[in-house]
Parts: C-alpha cells; sequence; structure tokens
C-alpha cells in the first residue's frame, strides 16, 4: 500500500516510524516531512495547507491512506476533499475539526450535552468582555475563538493583564477579527486522553502528559511542548473510566447527534481538578509531543488501525506495558526568537528513538531549522527507568544552540 503522511514534526516522524513496522506498506510519502522523516519516507514538497496539490498529489500516485498530522490542514478542509474526490483519509472534517479551531463551538457542545469542564461566556465587544471580567474572580482566563497558535490563551491574575490581553484579542485584532471565551479558571493536574474516533467508537490510547512551559519546574512562557511521558501513576483506572463515560464517549456522541461525525484522533486535553476530571481543551488530531511517547508502545499494525478507523470498521489496537519518556530539546531563545544552522552530533550513540521536530540537512549533517528541533524517547519497565535513561541518553546530543528541561516526569511523583 502507498501511503501519505500530512505534516512536518516529530508527531508526523512518530507516525510514519509506527507506519513503516506495517507489513502492508511498500511506500510513504510525507509532505513536507523533514530531515528526520526523509530516512524513512519520501519527502514531498507540498505544504500541509495545499489541500488541492494534496489531492492532486495522492491521485496521481495512486495513494490509498492519507493520515493528517496538523489542525491547520483540517482547517483547510483536506477530509472533506480528499473524501470528495474518493481518497480515503484519517482525519476529521472541518466541520468535525471545530471542536478544536473554535473554542466557542468546543464550549457550546460541552454545554448542551453536559459534559464537564469550566463555566464560561462569550465576548466580541471589549467593554462587556471587560465589565465581565471585572465582576468574577482572579485569575481569569482568556481564550481567543480561533487558531492562534498556541498563542491564545491568557490566565490573568490581574485586572491589568485582562485589560491587556483583551485588547489585544478583540480591538486590536491581533489574532485577527474574533471572540473571546472567558473562562473560570480550573487547578489540578493536566493530563492528555487520545482516542480513536471512528463516529460513535471511541478506543483510548494510553494517557500522556505534555510539559508545556520552556524551564524546569514549569516556569518560563508556553511552547507547543517540552517533553512528556506515559504512564500516569496519578490516574486511576476509575479516573479513566470516568473521563470515557463521561467525556470521550459522549463528545463523539454529541459529534454525531450534531451531524458532524467525528473520524480520526479526539484528543482530551483533561484536568484532574477537587471537582473531578474536566475538559480543558479538545483538539481534533495527534497532540504533539504526546504522539512521540505513545505510538512507540503500539503492538498492533498502525496502518490497519488507521485504515479500519477511517472505514467504520472496528479496529484491533494493543500497546505493550512498558513505560516511555520523552525530552525535547530546543533552539536557544525559544519560543521567542532564534538563530538556525547550528549542526548537531551525537545522535548515533542515543541508545532511543529519536523523532526531529525541526532539523534540515546541510553537508550530510542534521542542522537546527526550528524552534523545538528534535525529542529522544526512552522506554523502560518502569517511569522512573524511563526517566533516567531518557535523561541520560538526550545528554548524548551535541549542539551550542540546543536547550532541554531536566525535570520531564518529575511531577508524575509528586502529585
Ligand atoms: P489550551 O490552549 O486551551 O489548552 O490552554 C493552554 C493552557 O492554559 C492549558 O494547558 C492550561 O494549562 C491552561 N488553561 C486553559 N484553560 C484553563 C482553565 N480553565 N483553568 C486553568 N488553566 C487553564
Ligand atoms: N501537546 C499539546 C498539543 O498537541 O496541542
Amino acid at each position: 500500500m502507498k501511503v501519505l503522511v500530512v505534516g512536518s514534526g516529530g508527531r508526523c516522524h512518530a507516525i510514519v516510524e509506527a507506519l513503516s513496522k506495517s507489513a502492508q506498506v511498500d511506500k510513504i510519502f510525507c509532505a513536507p516531512g523533514n530531515a528526520g522523516i526523509a530516512a524513512l519516507a519520501e519527502c514531498v514538497a507540498i505544504k500541509e495547507t495545499k489541500v488541492e496539490e494534496l489531492k492532486a498529489f495522492a491521485l496521481e500516485q495512486g495513494v490509498e491512506l492519507t493520515v493528517v498530522g496538523p489542525e491547520v490542514a483540517l482547517e483547510a478542509g483536506i477530509a472533506d476533499a480528499f473524501k470528495a474526490a474518493g481518497l480515503r483519509i484519517f482525519g476529521p472534517t472541518k466541520a468535525a475539526a471545530q471542536i478544536e479551531c473554535s473554542k466557542q463551538f468546543a464550549k457550546d457542545l460541552m454545554k448542551k450535552y453536559d459534559i464537564p469542564t469550566a463555566g464560561y461566556e462569550t465576548f466580541e465587544d471589549f467593554d462587556a468582555a471587560f465589565e465581565y471580567v471585572k465582576a468574577g474572580s482572579l485569575p481569569t482566563v482568556l481564550k481567543y475563538d480561533g487558531l492562534a497558535a498556541g498563542k491564545g490563551v491568557v490566565i490573568a491574575e490581574t485586572l491589568e493583564q485582562a485589560e491587556e490581553a483583551l485588547r489585544d484579542m478583540l480591538q486590536d485584532e491581533k489574532f485577527g477579527k474574533g471572540k473571546v471565551v472567558i473562562e473560570e479558571y480550573l487547578e489540578g493536574p493536566e493530563f492528555s486522553l487520545l482516542c480513536f474516533v471512528n463516529g460513535k467508537d471511541v478506543y483510548p490510547m494510553p494517557v500522556a502528559q505534555d510539559h508545556k512551559r520552556a524551564f524546569d519546574g514549569d516556569k518560563g512562557p508556553n511552547t507547543g511542548g517540552m517533553g512528556a511521558y506515559t504512564e500516569l501513576p496519578f490516574i486511576t483506572d476509575e479516573d479513566l473510566q470516568y473521563a470515557m463515560e463521561k467525556i470521550m464517549r459522549p463528545t463523539a456522541a454529541a459529534m454525531v447527534e450534531e451531524g458532524c461525525a467525528f473520524c480520526g484522533v479526539l484528543y482530551g486535553g483533561l484536568m484532574k481538578t477537587q471537582n473531578g476530571i474536566k475538559v480543558i481543551e479538545f483538539n481534533a488530531r495527534f497532540g504533539d509531543p504526546e504522539t512521540e511517547v505513545i505510538l512507540p508502545r503500539l503492538t498492533s499494525d498502525m496502518c490497519q488501525v488507521f485504515c479500519d478507523v477511517a472505514d467504520g470498521k472496528t479496529p484491533v489496537i494493543e500497546w505493550d506495558d512498558q513505560a516511555t519518556l520523552g525530552v525535547v530539546l530546543a533552539s536557544k531563545g525559544y519560543p521567542g526568537s532564534y538563530d538556525k544552522g547550528f549542526v548537531i552530533e551525537g545522535t548515533e550513540a542515543v541508545d532511543g528513538s529519536i523523532y526531529h521536530m525541526g532539523t534540515a540537512l546541510k553537508d550530510g549533517k542534521y542542522v537546527t531549522s526550528g524552534g523545538r528541533v528534535m525529542i529522544v524517547v526512552c522506554k523502560a519497565p518502569t517511569l522512573r527507568e524511563a526517566q533516567q535513561k531518557a535523561q541520560a541518553e538526550v545528554e548524548k546530543i551535541k549542539c551550542e544552540n540546543l536547550f532541554h528541561r531536566t525535570d520531564i516526569g518529575d511531577k508524575a511523583f509528586k502529585y
């Protein structure tokens, strides 16, 4: 079978690797891919959002399965266009992807179907929004209604911070013309529950935890994710059952009811609060860097899972019982501005998996070409062992312009 993976980061590298282990896969294309992915797939220079070009490519090559990584491609309607052309695609339609792309859609859906989440109101007018904040308690959570590349959420501790964020979002339209969802502030450990969904049926993956802040101790600015791990000792079987029965299954059923059945990966960004597990956000795709620690544990045929879910059939999905932990190497300065083109050495000495996030090849050597550059993932029987191994292995990578956190996974033992 010929398959096409759309995207370029560590998440897509992990998907490509999982597909490469399938006996039914003869050829993998990745658009646009990256230097690491190029070792396993033929990279095709088409951007994720160029839906018509991707469709023409898939038709011309006889691609039998396309797997979508990033939300921008979903929002551009890639699943709708491929399906209309009779092409099999793993990923939700534009209407179903609203569960990620519109905060208001997601919040209204949760309210209507009684799915536990933070209380909220939606505003378009700056004055009305600021009045609402002044009448409520602090901290308060302000979410721009639309894709804002991870910068659309502000936790305001003071009225001044809230005012500035609301001006950015509603008056100055820094992210575009939009609305703001103002939410109740919740507290507790966060975790990611990713599920394969083929309309009504929901199949959980092992739960994972991302580390969004740039520096140790959860200090510094929010990033795309600095590391992740599975399993989570603070999430009990009961918690998982609650999350499946009260959140993930009812959400899939609600999407069917609303006429936009979800097909693909439904990502629940959940928080275990004093008052039960609640939804912080939904994503309509694999998480990054969660995917890089989840998929290495899959023992079933990845290609068959994608095909079965896309075809509305019942997939066979099995996982090993190991723990995994991944540490991200990022360019100094990230998530702010950073320089590129620094040579990366020592990757061949690493005993573990390396997924490339932002690299390029120059004169036969890997060089940095993005904010997050690569993630080193190790597997072991216990989380402690996986943590020790990943921390040791990541030190083998030498590059003058990279940094990484040294406390990924520590939180697991502290809750
Ligand atoms: P989101 O983009 O919705 O995932 O939000 C980014 C981050 O902001 C989350 O991972 C949380 O750490 C934090 N956050 C979002 N919503 C809330 C909330 N209602 N209460 C507390 N923290 C939140
Ligand atoms: N790990 C967060 C995300 O994928 O959105």
